[in-house]
């Protein structure tokens, strides 16, 4: 591998965070910041569409996030209709295939059916493919995935690296590669259950502006950096 490629953006992941700082900052309502976000959301697809990144993945609701209020749960969730409802021309305008990662079991029939309508339209779209983890965590992601290959049986005397496999193609993100860039702005220096496996080596990123504050300036600063990374994978 040349120093150059070990740089290339392929997959850049995103922990959207502080919404409700956002909000609380303006004396609104933690509802008001998601809908910021979105729109943030909006803008950072189209640019990754249009600036060569492949995968980008977006962590929009944890398996943790249903211990919020009621009423900020429910309106994440219509937040969520809206937009799968209103932007499927946008995915097919600039080329972005979608694909939810996450236990959609525990969303509404109707939900759900949004989601798998908005994967099947878009998916012979190739330019981008947004993932975004819906009631996502890492630990459920790993705890499935075993259960999967425990139901599928996992041949006897299976090798190290044919297991790997194996699991990585039980995980939601099958067929999508490592993640090379995650950020997390919001200023907290965590991740929160997101990616945990696909982040081995990642570069981490963390920005202290609000998620709704987020733009494509810094984004492009933070990438700018990631370029000058000198990434080992445990090599000299
Ligand atoms: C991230 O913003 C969005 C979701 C978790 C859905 P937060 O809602 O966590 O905002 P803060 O961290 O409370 O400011
Ligand atoms: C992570 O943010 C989850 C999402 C961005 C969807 P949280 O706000 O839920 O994480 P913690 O609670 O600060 O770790
Ligand atoms: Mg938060």
């Amino acid at each position: 591998m040349n120093p150059k490629s070990k740089n290339t953006l392929n997959h850049l992941a995103i922990i959207m965070d502080g919404n409700g700082r956002w909000a609380k900052e303006r004396k609104m309502k933690r509802t008001e910041g998601h809908k910021e976000g979105v729109k943030v959301v909006r803008e950072i697809t189209k640019w990754c569409a249009t600036n060569g990144i492949k995968f980008l993945s977006l962590y929009a609701f944890s398996t943790e996030n249903w211990t919020r209020p009621k009423i900020e749960v429910d309106f994440l969730m219509k937040l969520l209709e809206q937009h799968l409802k209103n932007e499927s021309k946008t995915y097919d305008e600039y080329d972005i295939r979608f694909k939810v990662i996450g236990d959609t079991m525990g969303f509404s029939k109707k939900l759900r059916n949004l989601i798998t309508s908005l994967e099947n339209s878009s998916a012979k779209n190739s330019t981008l493919t947004q993932i975004l983890a819906l009631n996502y965590g890492s630990r459920d992601e790993i705890a499935r995935a075993i259960l999967k290959m425990n139901k599928n049986g996992i041949p006897n005397g299976i090798s190290k690296n044919d297991m790997i496999n194996l699991l990585e193609n039980s995980l939601d993100t099958k067929e999508i590669p490592d993640v090379d860039l995650l950020i997390r702005t919001g200023g907290e220096m965590r991740l929160s259950n997101f990616l945990l496996y696909q982040c081995a080596y990642a570069e981490l990123s963390f920005s202290k502006t609000l998620f709704p504050d987020f733009n494509i300036e810094e984004l492009k600063k933070i990438i700018e950096n990631f370029k000058q990374r000198n990434r080992r994978f445990g090599a000299i």
